[in-house]
């Protein structure tokens, strides 16, 4: 099995190269195949949610053609079945984007009810609802949901909860919808406006994306298009934090610093420099870091997909932190392997409190989900001598090349699948 071997200490040090955001590409993918013209998609990035979800549309008979490592042309002519059972696909969230996208274009869709990160209870009520206010059946039998309607028609929507995948996914079905739609308390995250543009460049009249209200007025017919997908906000904050966590210095690049905002701010707070340019951002951690109080919210607030990063940057710094988690309710799995690390964190419903300690020391953990994964891998980089991760393919879920970016900023990490591997490791970093 493939671990990560990671030997701490290493300050974090030079440029990274940010690849295209995870969460926008899944829905931008899935509204592809909604017009019967070819679709360039730029600044694809190359990880496994992405490439599960291409493999799932393969297998309803989109054709796609990869130009180059992120660029991918992608034709929805030939789609001959409305029903995804692919078995990959459970693995996914994203494949309710499917759902919303199929629904659109042909009045019918059939997919595997979504599986996804193991970050507690994730409902798909609202997308349902949403799709009943458009005017189509929606039913759960055997393990499927099923979404049919003789013609979708406009509906005024207002979400119970801040969701982006059923923002999204309304967005999706109502974009070919008859007459307007309107989404009130809608997400505004920049992927759910990314998505917005990207319709939009395809014909569609999407309005308000990026606020909490957006009006989608239905059009017959969706063209082709050439569009690059916006930079991932949580890959990175995830570098940022790391650069943090290993006294570093570390810049960016690629990324809109709009979207960091709130990442940048605590940064800030718990001692960082932070510098903005045009498209890159750069964190310098010159000080001991401090405490702070944080809580996951909605966009603009901070991202729980970036609430492990920071807790794992607090669990250094100096005195008592708080972190509230208020999106998912299952968010804290890894501080037991953080705690094996030397961390000094006490988990209370949704809420963690953090006394600081000196170091972190190696030790052989398991990544639990994507993000907390990445985070753990950040504890490595920072403890005293060996950590050994297991379970990596939940970080290869959503960060292209982890190991071999963190190798470029000076990290000493490598993915190993053997114990003499592992060996060679340990003889080469002493
Ligand atoms: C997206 O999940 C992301 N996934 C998640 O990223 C991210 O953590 C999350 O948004 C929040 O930003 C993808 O984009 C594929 P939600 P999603 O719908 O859309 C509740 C990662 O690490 N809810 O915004 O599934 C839900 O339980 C992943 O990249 C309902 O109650 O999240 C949660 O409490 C993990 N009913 C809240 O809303 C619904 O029908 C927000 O969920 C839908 C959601």
């Amino acid at each position: 099995m493939e671990q990560y071997a990671i030997k701490g200490g290493n300050p974090l040090v030079g440029e990274v190269e940010i690849g295209g955001a995870k969460n926008a590409a899944l829905a931008i993918l899935a509204a592809s195949i909604m017009t019967d013209e070819t679709v360039l998609i730029e600044n694809m990035p190359d990880v496994r949610d992405t490439n599960v979800m291409m493999q799932a549309m393969e297998s309803i008979g989109a054709v796609i053609e990869r130009i180059d490592r992120h660029t991918v042309k992608i034709s929805g002519k030939a789609i001959r079945d409305l029903a995804i059972e692919d078995d990959y696909i459970k693995k996914i969230r994203a494949s309710y984007y499917l759902l919303g996208a199929l629904l659109g274009k042909y009045n019918k869709a059939q997919v595997t009810l979504p599986g996804g990160c193991n970050i507690g209870l994730r409902p798909i009520d609202q997308h349902i609802k949403g799709f009943r206010a458009l005017g189509a059946d929606v039913r759960i039998e055997h393990g499927l949901i099923i979404a049919e309607a003789e013609k979708l028609k406009g509906g005024h929507i207002y979400m119970d909860v801040v969701t982006v995948g059923a923002t999204i996914d309304v967005m999706l079905a109502a974009s070919m919808a008859e007459g307007q739609t309107i989404i009130e308390n809608a997400a505004k995250e920049p992927h759910v406006v990314d998505v917005a543009n990207f319709l939009n460049s395809m014909g569609a009249s999407i309005k308000g994306a990026g606020t909490d209200v957006i009006r989608i007025k239905g059009v017959n017919r969706l063209h082709g298009t050439e569009y690059a997908i916006i930079p991932d906000q949580i890959e990175a904050g995830t570098f940022m934090f790391a650069a943090a966590v290993t006294k570093g210095d570390v810049t960016v690049k690629n990324v809109i610093p709009k979207h960091l905002e709130s990442i940048s701010a605590k940064l800030m707070e718990i001692g960082c420099e932070v510098e903005e340019s045009d498209d890159a951002v750069r964190v310098v951690a010159a000080k001991p870091l401090t405490h702070t109080h944080v809580k996951t919210l909605p966009y603009p607030g901070f991202p729980t997909d970036m609430q492990p990063q920071i807790t794992v940057a607090l669990g250094l710094s100096k005195g008592t932190s708080i972190v509230t988690e208020s999106i998912f309710e299952n968010r804290f799995k890894y501080v037991d392997e953080l705690t094996r690390m030397g961390a000094s964190i006490k988990v209370e419903g949704n809420t963690a409190i953090i006394d600081g300690v000196s170091k972190y020391t190696g030790a052989s953990i398991s990544a639990p989900d994507l993000r907390a994964g990445a985070a753990l891998v950040m504890a490595g980089l920072a403890a005293e001598g060996t950590t050994l991760i297991d379970d990596i393919k939940f970080i290869e879920r959503g960060y292209e090349d982890f190991h071999l970016k963190l190798q470029g900023l000076g990290a000493q990490i490598e993915k190993v699948n053997s114990e003499r591997e592992l060996q060679k490791f340990r003889l080469k970093t002493g």
